[in-house]
């Protein structure tokens, strides 16, 4: 069973990439989730697992006014071109209606864990295989459909040979790249320069006489391992941090919340350095190079000569992307933000030079040095409130390739009272859905979550 994605209007597309849905398969062959936590044996990856992104996507209002939105030009029946990425399970006979999903898992285990094949067909076509095991299926889905549970035997039988079962459950193209990139690559991949498809991207990571760092698969940052007390062998976080913190501050899920920001600041990577040998000052003693591995970004400030009061100077400020794996940002286009904010002060803690921040309207202020892209209709303006099925064409302003770096340049004027020394403090802040789409889609809310992605702070004497 073949699943088409793209977000072209069902007339638009080809016929090979149009499916007849429902789906002739039943839902209840993927829809299951609830056997698999419900008996206990996956209880470690419960909670990563229901706060993930992956789950709770159908969750924020936002999201209903996209999908209304669309009904309102398209038809309603359009907004089925959505679920085959965020809510699966109602292409199929006899599937939830898409209002459940609100409530309900939007990736159950099983959906994931059924995918056999998937392929990236051109930058705005893309695939999956769905090839349930109704044999080896058959007692989760009777569970399923009865609530839940496992009969406790049948519990005992898995626990013989958990092998078999992974074996059984766990298609090997989970672990390959094709499988995320079926519903992530036109944001990991955007089109337009740097020029990516799949294989170039496979060449760049894997190739050996190119000087890229070792090649990872999505896998090896996003799920990320833990330790089990249960098990010997490390367990796969089905938490899949990334950068959004933002949705989980707009659901009040504090945890999630503070996890992905505490992951996208590397925080993890260093703890798990220090869990292992426990020497927390090594890593900064450590050479550059091997410092650098255990940051995904990295930010340093310099002036081209040692400032002096009462002159002027230049400041760089350099991001390095180390280890994101793609270019960063690489989420939707049109619903992100990043800025770069940076105050210098003097001793006393004057303000002596600023760039980057917000308006009280919680705009980006029009000076601010930014990093991002834009969504292009087919007559060249930007797309608003989202609406990616009127998307023509992709616009990459700026992003911080992988591996690569940026720099910007600030001309700082020093005033001739500034005393001893200058504190640069310079930070990359990110959030999402962008102000104006915030603005439509929460007119009542005022406050836009965003979070910190690197921060340096460094200090100069003054001349
Ligand atoms: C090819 C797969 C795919 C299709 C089709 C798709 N999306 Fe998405 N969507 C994604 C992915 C992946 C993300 C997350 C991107 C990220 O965070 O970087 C996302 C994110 C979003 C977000 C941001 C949500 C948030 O809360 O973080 C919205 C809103 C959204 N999609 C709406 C839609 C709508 C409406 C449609 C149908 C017109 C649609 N999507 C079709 C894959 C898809
Ligand atoms: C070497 C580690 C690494 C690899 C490999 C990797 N990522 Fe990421 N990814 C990151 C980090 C770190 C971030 C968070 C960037 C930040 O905000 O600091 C991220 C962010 C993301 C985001 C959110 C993007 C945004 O800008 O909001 C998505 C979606 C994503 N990755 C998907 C993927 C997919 C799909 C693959 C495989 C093709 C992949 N990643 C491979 C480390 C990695
Ligand atoms: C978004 C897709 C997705 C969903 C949903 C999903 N998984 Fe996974 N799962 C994966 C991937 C990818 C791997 C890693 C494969 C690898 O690295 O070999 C994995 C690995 C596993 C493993 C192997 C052991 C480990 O921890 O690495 C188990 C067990 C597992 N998943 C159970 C579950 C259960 C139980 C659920 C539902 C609660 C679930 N998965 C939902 C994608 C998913
Ligand atoms: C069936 C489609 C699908 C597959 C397969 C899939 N994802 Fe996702 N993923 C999504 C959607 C949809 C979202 C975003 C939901 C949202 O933002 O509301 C998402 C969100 C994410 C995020 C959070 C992004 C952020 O901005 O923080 C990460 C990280 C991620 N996925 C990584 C992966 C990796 C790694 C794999 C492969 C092992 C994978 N995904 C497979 C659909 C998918």
């Amino acid at each position: 069973m073949t699943v088409h994605l793209s977000v072209f209007p069902s007339s638009a597309r080809e016929s090979g990439d149009r499916d007849a849905t429902p789906f002739a398969m039943d839902a209840s062959w993927i829809e299951i989730t609830e056997s698999c936590l419900g008996s206990q044996c996956h209880a470690d990856l419960e909670d990563g697992f229901r706060h993930s992104l992956h789950n709770i996507s159908y969750r924020p209002e936002h999201m209903h006014r996209v999908l209304d939105l669309l009904a309102s030009e398209l038809g309603s029946a359009e907004t089925a071109m959505c679920a085959g990425c965020h809510i699966p399970g109602s292409l199929f006979t006899g599937g939830p209606p898409a209002a459940a999903y609100r409530e309900r898992t939007n990736l159950p285990c099983v959906f994931c864990h059924s995918v056999t094949a998937a392929a990236v067909d051109d930058h705005q076509r893309s695939r999956y295989t769905l090839s349930p095991k109704p044999a080896a299926l058959a007692p989760y889905r009777g569970a399923e459909l009865a609530g839940g549970k496992l009969p406790a035997w049948r519990r005992m039988a898995i626990q013989l040979n958990t092998q078999a079962h992974g074996k059984a459950f766990t298609p090997s193209i989970l672990a390959e790249d094709a499988f995320c990139l079926a519903c992530h690559h036109t944001q990991v991949l955007p089109e337009g320069p740097p020029a990516a498809s799949v294989e170039a991207k496979a060449d760049a990571r894997g190739g050996e006489a190119s000087d890229a760092p070792a090649p990872l698969r999505c896998v090896a940052c996003h799920l990320p391992p833990f330790q089990s007390l249960e098990s010997e062998q490390a367990k796969h976080d089905h938490f899949f941090p990334g950068s959004n913190a933002t949705i989980p501050a707009l659901l009040g899920l504090e945890g999630p919340r503070r996890f992905t920001e505490r992951w996208m600041q590397s925080e993890l990577l260093v703890r798990t350095f220090e869990d292992l040998y426990k020497k927390r000052d090594s890593v900064r003693r450590l050479g550059d190079e091997r410092k650098d591995a255990f940051f995904y970004a990295d930010l340093a400030a310099s002036f081209d000569a040692p400032p002096r009061a009462g002159e002027p100077a230049v400041l760089t400020v350099e991001t390095r992307n180390l280890g994101m794996g793609h270019p960063f940002p690489a989420s939707s286009l049109g619903l992100a933000e990043a800025w770069l904010e940076v105050r210098v002060t003097d001793a006393t803690g004057h303000i002596v030079f600023s760039s980057g921040g917000l308006d009280e309207r919680q705009r980006i202020l029009p000076d601010s040095h930014t990093l991002g892209g834009r969504l292009l209709d087919s007559a060249g303006t930007p797309i608003d409130r989202y609406r990616v099925w009127a998307a023509a064409h992709e616009v990459i302003d700026r992003q911080i390739p992988y591996p690569g770096s940026v720099r910007d340049t600030f001309e700082v004027t020093v005033p001739p009272d500034a005393e001893r020394h200058l504190n640069v403090d310079a930070v990359w802040r990110y959030r999402k859905l962008g102000q104006a789409f915030w603005e439509w889609a929460y007119p009542e809310r005022s406050e836009i979550p965003s979070s910190e992605v690197v921060r340096t702070f460094a200090q100069f004497p003054l001349g």
